[in-house]
């Protein structure tokens, strides 16, 4: 019987993550349930920094960007013995489950905590929108529209140049947040790891953009290629003048957009209201605009890549 829960928040920080805080306690408070949060993520699991949670300790947060309860990356989590502590924490607060926001990495530490035993359920908040079985992660829909905001401007400045602009996204491994910036921005060429990179091609997309406007955009994936040196290729080897452009960690920053606060929304009382049916070790979800849960091995099985394929060949037709 669950009477008492725990939440926290782990991995990069994504908008929209204290709606979905929110909502896990009103819901929980709702149900009659004790709450408590946990600082830092697993850090503060390990070191046992939780403190309870009441309906006022979450009062103006749902619009607020990053995470008031904090978070951290600890590989160390994967050590059994790390785990075993955080367990002990979690026996001594009297908590019966946990609900851990955030991408693959925290989804991993609650499946270890799972195979001891341990309830848990995970909620999807990345920005990376890298999560399989998900067709949405909390924190992309208001990343891309920071992106987009600077893709404006870069244009602007560019335009005035007769310039190329190379933008440089986030995502880790994912190409979702330059597909569909690329999209959004009528960007002349997206290079990414799913749809990979030809020179020649790029080459050839920016001097057909040369021939009827006084720009091109081009969006890089990050871990991918050298921006600047695609900087000095395209200035060397086209009409325009190309710049790069990092944006970097702005793009985690900002308050949370309508959808993300929604969807944060609606998976928080989708997390508690599964465990209090008996589910456990399952991950909530948003699939053709329905909230399910699923089991998280088979989300971290799934592809997180099949929606930067499709939506590279709309990308394709319309650039
Ligand atoms: O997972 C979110 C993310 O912002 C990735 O897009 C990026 O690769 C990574 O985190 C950066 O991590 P950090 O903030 O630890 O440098």
């Amino acid at each position: 019987m669950i009477r008492t829960i725990a939440v926290l928040t782990s991995g990069g920080d994504a908008p929209g993550m204290n709606a979905a805080i929110r909502s896990v306690v009103r819901t929980a408070l709702h149900k009659g349930l004790k709450v408590y949060g946990v600082q830092d993520g697993y850090l503060g699991l390990f070191k046992g920094e939780i403190r309870e949670l009441k309906r006022g300790s979450v009062s103006e947060k749902l619009g607020q960007g990053g995470t008031f309860l904090g978070t951290a990356r600890l590989d160390e989590f994967a050590d059994i013995e790390v785990q075993k502590v955080a367990l002990r924490n979690l026996k001594i607060y009297g908590i019966d489950a946990l609900v851990a926001i955030g991408g693959d990495g925290t989804y991993r530490g609650a499946l270890a905590l799972s195979k001891h035993g341990f309830p848990v359920m995970t909620i999807p908040g990345t920005i990376d929108n890298d999560i399989g079985g998900t067709d949405y992660t909390i924190g992309f829909d208001t990343a891309l529209n920071t992106i987009i905001e600077a893709a404006d401007k870069l244009r602007d400045t560019s335009n005035s140049h007769r310039r190329c602009s190379i933008i440089e996204v986030m995502g880790r491994n994912c190409g979702d947040i330059a597909v569909w910036t690329s999209i959004a921005c009528g960007a002349e060429v997206c290079i990414t790891q799913q749809t990979g990179f030809d020179l020649d091609e790029v080459l050839a997309n920016i001097r057909e953009a040369a021939k009827h406007k006084r720009h091109a955009i081009v969006v890089v994936a990050e871990n991918y290629v050298d921006i600047e040196e695609l900087a000095q290729t395209i200035t060397k080897k086209t009409p325009f003048e190309a710049r790069a452009t990092v944006l970097g960690h702005v793009q985690r920053g900002g308050r949370p957009t309508v959808r993300d606060r929604v969807l944060a929304s609606e998976m928080g009382v989708k997390a508690v209201e599964a465990l209090l049916a008996g589910e456990t070790n399952h991950c909530v979800a948003s699939v053709n605009n329905k909230i399910v849960t699923m089991p998280i091995e088979d989300a971290l099985k799934k592809s997180e890549h099949a929606d930067a394929l499709n939506k590279y060949e709309i990308f394709k037709i319309l650039w």
